[in-house]
């Protein structure tokens, strides 16, 4: 297992160009199996994640082709609908296959998912969109098994926002016979990404951007190709590495729309901005305000900067209190930000965060993805060295992460075990 080891209190200067967003490429890859040929994704981030969903389509039985960010996709012979534990256990979006195996084949064998340890992550609304499209689920020996003739459109109202249950009913509407309403869906660029994808294959999707899908269902859908938009958490993690080494940096390929409500807290907190087509520029401060935060659905707060912030507030000049209110248990960060002496507390889902003058490096755990870059970031706030152990996360979702941080002229380096 590799580390991370930080030398902190570095400045950092010059430019980052943000990689394609994972959160979207995931599911458009999925996507891709809802019609037979060839399609080119570009702008592919070459993540894990990524690697293991290119395993997934491929035991499916589609040819894939990834390298320079072009990802080719041909599903002509993707005909095995089932997707089995051992690669599903590692990534939770593997449930994604479930809606357009069902949707394209009338069959899917899918096993429960695993995925960062963020608490219990259950997929009953994802399993609720297939039988309210009239599929038969069952759950046995750990798997969903699903059948149906043909799909058929129906209203589909969530009591929950959720994306992947949103990316779930969109796939397998597309193909089913009549009219879908999607009720209280999820708004995420990545959705909205997805949804282009489908459009361009064919499907008749209205109200992206909106929390109202309709969906006409249509017989068949064509290969095309398409380009994943930027990462908006990369990013995110960026400014925020900008902001805690109290550092002028500019992020560039970015979509600043998509980052509005990271940069009005971080405005409350004392930064300031340039802002320019699809480049992003943070000008430090000299002190760090706190600023409370609860993380909501976009366009809100996202839980997946969460951790990421919390690691800057850890160095406010005051008390603040950020609320987790998607994922129960997405605060395992805390007791390793506390290890770099930084003072917060939980109660319930509410973290309390005194602000300290200064952090000081320790040896760290990683615990799921976003908890990894917040430990980066603090690390590179911190007097002293930083060892992050069990990396493995943060490769699930950030594109060379310690050689775009060198770029910028921070000292960190990969050691292995
Ligand atoms: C996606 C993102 C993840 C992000 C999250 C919230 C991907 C691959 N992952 O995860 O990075 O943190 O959105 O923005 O895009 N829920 C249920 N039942 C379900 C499904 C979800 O109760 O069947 C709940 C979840 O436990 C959570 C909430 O709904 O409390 C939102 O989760 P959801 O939006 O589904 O997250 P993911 O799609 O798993």
């Amino acid at each position: 297992m590799d580390k991370f080891r930080i030398s902190g209190r570095r400045k950092l200067s010059g430019n980052v160009a943000i990689s394609g967003s994972k959160n979207a490429a995931l599911p458009i890859m999925v996507a891709s199996l809802l019609a037979s040929g060839k399609f080119k994704i570009e702008n592919v981030p070459n993540l894990r994640d990524t690697r293991t969903m290119a395993k997934l389509l491929r035991m499916i039985g589609a040819k894939i082709d990834f390298s320079n960010g072009e990802m080719k996709i041909d599903t002509t012979n993707a005909k095995n609908p089932e997707a089995p534990y051992d690669l599903v256990k590692t990534m939770r979006a593997s449930i994604y296959v479930l809606g357009p195996l069902l949707a394209k084949f009338g069959k899917a064998k899918v096993s429960f998912p695993g995925g960062c340890a963020i608490g219990p992550r259950p997929i009953d609304l994802h399993i609720k969109v297939m039988k309210e499209l009239g599929a038969n689920v069952e759950v046995k020996h750990g798997y969903i098994q699903a059948e149906c003739n043909q799909l058929v459109g129906n209203k589909i109202s969530f009591q929950k926002r959720s994306v992947g249950a949103t990316a779930n009913a969109l796939m397998a509407s597309v193909l089913a016979k009549g009219e879908t309403i999607i009720e209280n869906a999820a708004q995420e660029p990545e959705i909205s990404n997805l949804i282009d994808f489908l459009n361009k294959m064919g499907a008749n999707i209205k109200g992206n951007g909106t929390d109202i899908l309709r969906i006409s269902g249509v017989s068949k859908l064509n290969p095309v190709e398409i380009e994943i938009i930027p990462d908006r958490i990369e990013a995110g993690t960026f400014l925020l590495a900008g902001a805690i080494t109290k550092s002028e940096i500019a992020i560039t390929n970015c979509i600043p729309e998509h980052l509005k409500s990271l940069i009005e807290k971080l405005e409350q907190a004392g930064f300031k901005f340039e802002i320019k087509n699809n480049e992003i520029k943070i000008i430090p401060v000299k002190t760090i305000r706190p600023v409370d935060i609860i993380t909501k659905p976009y366009p809100d707060f996202p839980t997946d900067l969460q951790a990421q912030f919390m690691a800057l507030m850890t160095l406010s000049n005051g008390k603040c209190f950020i609320e987790e209110t998607i994922f129960q248990d997405r605060f395992m960060h805390i007791a390793e930000l506390n290890r770099l002496d930084a003072d917060i507390r939980i109660e319930k889902n509410i973290a309390i965060i005194n602000g300290v003058k200064s952090l000081s490096g320790a040896e760290v755990m990683a615990s799921d993805l976003r908890a990894s870059a917040a430990l980066v970031l603090a690390g590179l706030a911190a007097k002293g060295e930083t060892i992050i152990h069990r990396i493995y996360h943060i490769d699930r979702g950030y594109e060379k992460i310690e050689e775009k941080l060198s770029n910028l002229g921070a000292k960190i380096e990969r050691i292995g075990d």
